[in-house]
């Protein structure tokens, strides 16, 4: 009888048929959704109106991945959301198999292959690297040592003109009450090898801009990374004549998206006048989201949250409300504006964006529309319009079935990209970035030590 190690179960997994390997599941129970080439068996399965994504791994990693998850959920870290290990599996003749690790299928989320096979402009690529590197510094400031740094283990979601990015295979990860420079730094050497390694491969499939090169991308996350960590935590010092450099500091963390939760201040007396030196102690993530949900109960992503909060501003200043209580303006704002827009969405288009995309997409629209035919389009007039010239032709990307992607060639299993093309001749493609990781010298941490169970588990 397999055996169900979960904190939030979903009976309906149950009776699955967990006595079969993963790979040779029924396609009953499978999607066939984009996402990217793993090293384990990993397949979508669907329950109900339910998405799961389950992965066939050794118990000890199953176990350690599932804790590394359900503690990056609690901090409230963008990663999938751990549901269950499934342990204990027997095969029909009494054999052993491998336990299963269930995460929630993280919606509208793309692989970065499904985003560079779309076609990626340079300044995109700038935006996925400033995400990944928000992504990992967020890690850091929680003492998440990440251990597997590259672009397949992270799944990016549209967030309004940017993107946000989330951790999707902690296998390697160690918890700790705070890093080191020493630690992040090894994760910062993992995220540049693998990074490097994508980055040439994507320039080999010639999916990469001809303008950009892997060397200066993996540099300049190296750079994207530092400055980001400097403001997040550095030390700044300052006489007393300058006081306002603290709200300045603040302000700055704001407009990054963070919240100084606690700032230490301390002040030392000098022949000048006195010396004051702060550093943020504690700082937040999801600045704006926050604010949002606060006042509209809405939850959505940092920079859309921004884009909505600027409009609900717009509105009220046109509404001419800058008296009135922000909640009420936000309630009607919420009513009058962004409801009709998104229940304006035809049923079968709702699998092409997240609301608060389109909502941010239709404002676009709108400023276009306005500049276009030189009045101010009004928001109703707007969303038909960007239903028919915009969304209509978008791919799906909540369900994108992998098969109807508008790629010519046939995958070789829906299930599994990890197998190729049909028309593939030569070997399976190799898997670079897992190769590059493989390469990468991993330090003994004294805590858990992947190579060792996999060998341990190859002999045995
Ligand atoms: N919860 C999830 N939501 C969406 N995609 C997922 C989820 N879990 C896994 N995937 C997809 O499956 C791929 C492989 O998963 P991963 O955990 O990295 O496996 P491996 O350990 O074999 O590398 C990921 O790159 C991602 O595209
Ligand atoms: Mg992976």
């Amino acid at each position: 009888m397999p055996r169900f190690l979960s904190s939030r179960p979903d009976s309906r997994l149950i009776p699955l048929p967990w006595e079969t390997p993963l790979a040779e599941w029924p396609t009953e129970h499978l999607v066939a959704l984009p996402r990217g080439i793993s090293r384990h068996v990993v397949r979508f399965i669907k329950v109900g109106n339910s998405v799961y994504a389950a992965k066939e791994v050794i118990e000890d990693l199953a176990i350690h991945e599932y804790r590394m998850l359900t503690d990056l959920h609690r901090t409230d870290t963008p990663a999938v959301e751990p549901l269950a290990v499934v342990t204990g599996r027997v095969d029909i003749d009494g054999e052993p198999l491998d336990p299963v690790l269930i995460t929630r299928h993280l919606e509208f989320s793309l692989p970065y292959r499904s985003l560079f096979a779309q076609g990626v402009r340079p300044d995109t690529v700038g935006r996925l690297l400033d995400a990944m590197v928000v992504l990992l510094a967020r890690l850091h400031l929680v003492g998440f040592l990440w251990g597997d740094v590259s672009l397949s283990n992270i799944l990016f979601r549209r967030d309004a003109g940017e993107f946000a990015a989330y951790l999707v295979d902690a296998e390697t990860a160690e918890m700790h009450e705070a890093l080191t420079d020493g630690q992040r730094e090894h994760d910062l050497t993992i995220a540049t090898t693998n990074l490097y390694g994508e980055f040439s491969d994507l320039e080999a499939g010639q999916m990469l801009d001809a303008s950009l090169d892997p060397q200066k991308l993996v540099e300049s996350i190296l750079t994207r990374y530092r400055e980001l960590w400097a403001e997040l935590t550095g030390v700044e010092e300052f006489s007393d004549q300058e006081v306002f450099r603290i709200e300045n500091r603040v302000r700055r963390l704001n407009a990054l998206g963070f919240d100084v939760a606690e700032l230490s201040i301390e002040t030392s007396p000098a022949p000048d006048g006195s010396h004051i030196r702060i550093q943020p102690k504690v700082v937040d993530a999801g600045h704006h989201t926050r604010r949002l949900l606060r006042l509209t109960g809405l939850d959505v992503e940092e920079h859309q949250a921004r884009r909505l909060l600027n409009d609900l501003d717009t509105f009220r200043a046109r509404t001419n409300q800058g008296h009135v209580d922000e909640a009420v303006v936000a309630h009607q704002w919420l009513t009058e504006c962004f409801q009709p827009v998104v229940t304006a969405i035809p049923p079968e288009l709702r699998g092409k964006r997240e609301g608060a995309q389109i909502y941010h997409e239709v404002l676009d629209y709108r400023w276009y529309a306005s500049q276009r035919a030189n009045r101010e389009v009004p928001l109703v007039e707007a969303t038909w319009g960007y239903i028919q010239d915009v969304l209509r032709a978008l791919p799906d990307e909540a369900m994108t079935d992998t098969r109807a992607i508008g790629d010519e060639r046939q995958l070789a299993n829906p299930y599994d990209p990890s197998q190729g093309f049909v028309d593939d001749d030569g070997p399976m493609p190799e898997d670079p970035w897992e190769a590059a990781a493989d390469g990468v010298e991993v330090a003994p941490s004294g805590f858990l030590d992947i190579e060792a169970l996999r060998t341990a588990r190859k002999r045995g």
